[in-house]
């Protein structure tokens, strides 16, 4: 009796949700009242050294039968190429604090094997190491984001990666890169000074990283000619994980006295949404509707960790010239059954596309200040693009968020209101509908809409001022449950699909269905 009680409580759990009456939502949108731009660093990407993110995701060596360009994969670059990825993240998060970037240069069978103490205490072969990282981002179009380790290297480790990287002078390390197939210096687009100091990265006190923080940016230089203006490489210094400013506060006090011989150009900060606190607890396949909404509900906590930041940052920066710089957010679930809890390996469902969907419209809201993001991970490990077994690789459901939002790259905000209401599931109320607009380089206007409630479809009737539409396009994101997931076998579950909308007298309708994230464009 009670097996049998359990069973069908299962059965509820995952059962598609009933579709109710639409409720109706009025938008309006001036398209004259122009906001900051959408940074498409915003879009970025966290490749860690951990589990199966790089070994298997990405890396297979030149021997593999996987079919591979110099030993990376040849399926995931050309998914990743379709996402105009503007930034790699690597090699960590906690993993950057280990890592002796010259165990990964030169012959791979010279290579040392090495220990990865951070993740599972796995052995590491070093053969995915700076040529290859830089090769990678090559193939798939993006710029390198490198952490540097400061928890258990030096500033002069740190610089003479750097070197070996950046440097067009024939110095010993520039030719050493050039001995390992590589003339000419590699860009740098943004260097972190460490990661999580606060706890994996050396459980430092505010001010003793800040101290580390003055040494690494006056001594680690991008050497690349083409760097030296403009263009310079970005230096992001480590910023919060926790709601509590007073690290901000010490950073950005410093900041505002800062004199020649140091900068920074970011402060980063990191968030995951955990709804049940750590460690993760939550699954993230077979879930229902409350645990849908009790984790988009968690996820929409950003907003306020955003402002409170933005706060301290406004007073010691009002100029906003430090970015604020969130490059670790995302889902952060169980881990699947039967996978090593080390390698943080879990499934990508529709509930995760809206919560991608809520967290980069909360950047695009804070542009003015949020200026570069990272969602965690790219490839296998936590809220992932792309999941790989051997041969098979399948597209998660937040892939194709990343792919539906390409027009907001670079875009330039564009203020929705909304009179949606909430959507109340048990106590807990959510908005119904969050909205996202958007300019393009060419003039084009993009709405996104998430509907956030599991059950209603919304009619959406939106008012279109400062710009004459004469119709518009675009695809939805949606599936039979909350927690519809793409598989090996059943890759096409979660897939963007046509959405049909109407323009009347500079009027848009259309009726957006259930739990589901709308992208159009609206054509003069
Ligand atoms: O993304 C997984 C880990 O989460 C990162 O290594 C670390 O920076 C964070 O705590």
């Amino acid at each position: 009796m009670c097996r049998l009680l359990l069973g069908l409580g299962f059965i509820a759990a995952v059962l598609p949700v009933s579709v109710k009456a639409a409720e109706t939502a009025h938008l309006s949108i001036d398209a004259s009242k122009a906001g900051a731009k959408i940074d498409r660093n915003l879009f970025g990407q966290f490749a860690e050294n951990l589990g199966h993110g790089l070994y298997e995701g990405i890396w297979v060596g030149p021997d593999s039968p996987i079919p591979n360009t110099r030993g990376i994969r040849n399926d995931v670059v050309t998914a990743l190429r379709a996402l105009k990825v503007p930034n790699v993240r690597w090699p960590g998060g906690c993993f950057a604090d280990e890592y002796h970037w010259r165990k990964g240069i030169g012959p791979a069978g010279q290579r040392p094997a090495t220990l990865n103490s951070t993740w599972g205490g796995v052995v590491d072969t070093n053969s995915f190491g700076t040529d290859e990282f830089m090769d990678f981002l090559q193939q798939i179009g993006s710029q390198a984001y490198v952490s540097v380790n400061i928890g258990s290297g030096t500033p002069r480790e740190a610089a003479e990666w750097l070197e070996y990287m950046t440097a067009a002078l024939p110095t010993a390390l520039a030719k050493e890169r050039a001995a390992n197939g590589h003339r000419d210096p590699y860009k740098v687009g943004f260097m972190g000074v460490g990661n999580e100091s606060w706890s994996c990265g050396g459980d430092m006190t505010a001010d003793f990283y800040l101290s580390q923080l003055k040494i690494y940016s006056h001594f680690v230089r991008n050497d690349n000619p083409s760097q030296q203006d403009a263009k310079q490489m970005l230096k992001i210094a480590v910023g919060p994980g926790f709601p509590e400013t007073d690290w901000t506060e010490t950073i950005m006090k410093a900041w505002q006295n800062h004199d020649w011989s140091w900068n920074i150009d970011g402060l980063s900060l990191h968030w995951y949404t955990v709804p049940n606190g750590w460690p993760p607890a939550t699954p993230s396949t077979g879930f229902g509707v409350s645990e849908y909404a009790k984790t988009l509900k968690s996820t929409l906590f950003m907003d306020e960790f955003l402002r409170k930041q933005e706060d301290v940052m406004d007073k010691y920066d009002p100029q906003k010239k430090v970015a604020l710089v969130v490059d670790e957010w995302g889902a952060w679930h169980a881990p699947l059954t039967g996978t090593n809890p080390s390698f943080l390996v879990q499934q990508n469902s529709l509930r995760d596309a809206i919560l991608a969907s809520l967290n980069l419209n909360i950047f695009a809201r804070h542009a003015d200040r949020v200026r570069m993001a990272n969602i965690a991970q790219m490839i296998n490990v936590l809220q992932s693009m792309i999941l790989t077994n051997k041969e098979k690789m399948v597209l998660t459901p937040t892939y194709y968020i990343y792919k539906m939002y390409l027009p907001f790259q670079d875009a330039t905000f564009v203020p929705v209101a909304s009179d949606a209401g909430t959507y109340m599931q048990g106590s807990s109320s959510l908005p119904r509908v969050d909205a996202l607009a958007g300019k393009d380089a060419n003039g084009k206007l993009w709405l996104e809409i998430t509907n956030l409630d599991p059950e209603r479809p919304v009619a959406i009737d939106a008012e279109i001022a400062g710009m004459t539409v004469k119709s518009a396009k675009g695809e939805t994101l949606t599936a039979s449950a909350v927690d519809s997931v793409n598989t090996f076998r059943a890759p096409n579950t979660v897939v963007p699909k046509p959405v049909s909308a109407s323009v009347k007298a500079g009027k848009l309708a259309l009726m957006v269905e259930p739990k589901s994230v709308t992208v159009v464009l609206l054509e003069p």
